[in-house]
């Protein structure tokens, strides 16, 4: 166990990430149906929200929002026509959305959203945004003793589709693709307005390929729940996944979500089934695998029909398996994650995955 080191912001965790996505019915759909997440709430123009549509579907502690335009004109709609379907708000559970909020201003943050309470029948919500990488925002959410469905103005979803049983339990970070030249600033703004402090450092000459490069720190909160690794590209001969990623998103935003599950080949299988292509991982990656990461659990055939990568340090080691973009554009992706002890990120697999998404890369004629 680490010991606990006090978080200036309390923050206890990710309360939920909210996509703007083009269509929220179909969105919600497909997020079931993949991910196994169950559609728990919803608002709409049945509930009374006129100009938007939002489902919130959870699955233990991972819970999505999805929310759609539903008018013309909507900014939400010019965020989905930039961007695409995207993360707009990495939204964080505290004791006290305002306290936390007039910490995060006078730390420098630019507010989005001044504290907003709302109440029903089931209690009190209270909400306030700070703007974060891109278009992309922090809610600070204070919920204590809600006992609604989501939040006040969202119904329950009471007839529940059949929901696949992926085994995913909670979201294990989630990284931001930035600019180049701009890492050391988002760093600062995780470390001074949020309390963060940086994990790990990986540079350049650690996560380069032959084509491309990244730079990659990892942020996270006092408590270690929270942890936000933040990619720059660098320079490489090709593009780098990165930069593709800037120019399809249109700027900086969430790149990935890490989800984790208690075991790994289950939920790759349960995720295939459902229609989620994974990335290719070069069969030479298996070549000397007990080699380089030691003794593990699982076989070396289970891993590799399935294209799980394994990673080792001093703590254990992790399995990890990333998707292929969940949209058209190539930018949102999902990993799925299996910690064994170790709490990195997969360092030593940097190599052999910049490797297999630059194939993939090749075949969009981005490289
Ligand atoms: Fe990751």
């Amino acid at each position: 166990m680490t010991p606990h080191t006090p978080d200036p912001l309390d923050l206890f965790g990710i309360d939920y990430v909210e996509l703007y996505v083009s269509n929220a019915r179909q969105a919600a759909h497909f997020y079931r149906s993949t991910l196994g997440l169950t559609p728990v709430a919803y608002a709409g123009l049945e509930t009374g929200l006129r100009d938007r549509t939002s489902y919130v579907l959870q699955r233990r502690n991972v819970r999505f929002l999805l929310t759609a335009p539903n008018l013309p004109g909507h900014p939400i709609g010019d965020h989905v026509a930039r961007h695409g379907d995207g993360v707009r708000d990495i939204a964080l559970r505290v004791r006290d959305a305002a306290a936390a909020y007039r910490a995060a201003l006078s730390n420098g943050a630019t507010g989005v959203l001044g504290p907003t309470a709302s109440e029903d029948a089931h209690g009190s919500v209270v909400k306030a945004t700070i703007a974060a990488y891109g278009d992309t925002v922090h809610s600070f959410i204070e919920r204590d003793g809600y006992d609604g469905p989501f939040m006040p103005g969202f119904r329950a979803i009471s007839e529940r589709p059949p929901v696949p049983e992926t085994g995913i339990a909670a979201i294990d970070h989630i990284v931001g693709n930035v600019d180049l030249g701009y890492m050391e600033q988002w760093v600062g703004y995780y470390r001074d307005v949020l309390g963060f402090k940086q994990m790990v450092h990986f540079d350049d000459k650690d996560i380069s390929t032959e084509y491309s490069a990244l730079m990659s720190k990892v942020m996270q909160n006092g408590s270690g729940k929270i942890k936000f690794p933040i990619n720059e590209p660098a320079e490489g001969r090709k593009k780098s996944q990165i930069a593709e990623f800037l120019e399809y998103y249109g700027g900086p935003g969430a790149q990935h979500i890490a989800l984790s599950t208690g075991d790994i080949c289950a939920t790759v299988d349960a995720l295939r089934a459902a229609g989620i292509p994974f990335n290719n991982v070069p069969s030479s990656y298996y070549d000397d695998l007990e080699g380089r990461v030691g003794r593990i659990d699982e076989s070396r055939a289970a891993l590799q029909e399935r294209g799980i990568l394994v990673d080792r340090d001093e703590e254990g080691y992790l399995l990890q398996i990333f998707s292929q973009p969940l949209q058209d554009r190539p930018t949102l992706f999902v990993e799925i994650i299996q910690r064994k002890g170790s709490r990195g990120f997969g360092k030593g697999n940097f190599r052999a995955l910049f490797e297999s998404i630059e194939r993939e890369q090749e075949k969009r004629g981005n490289l």
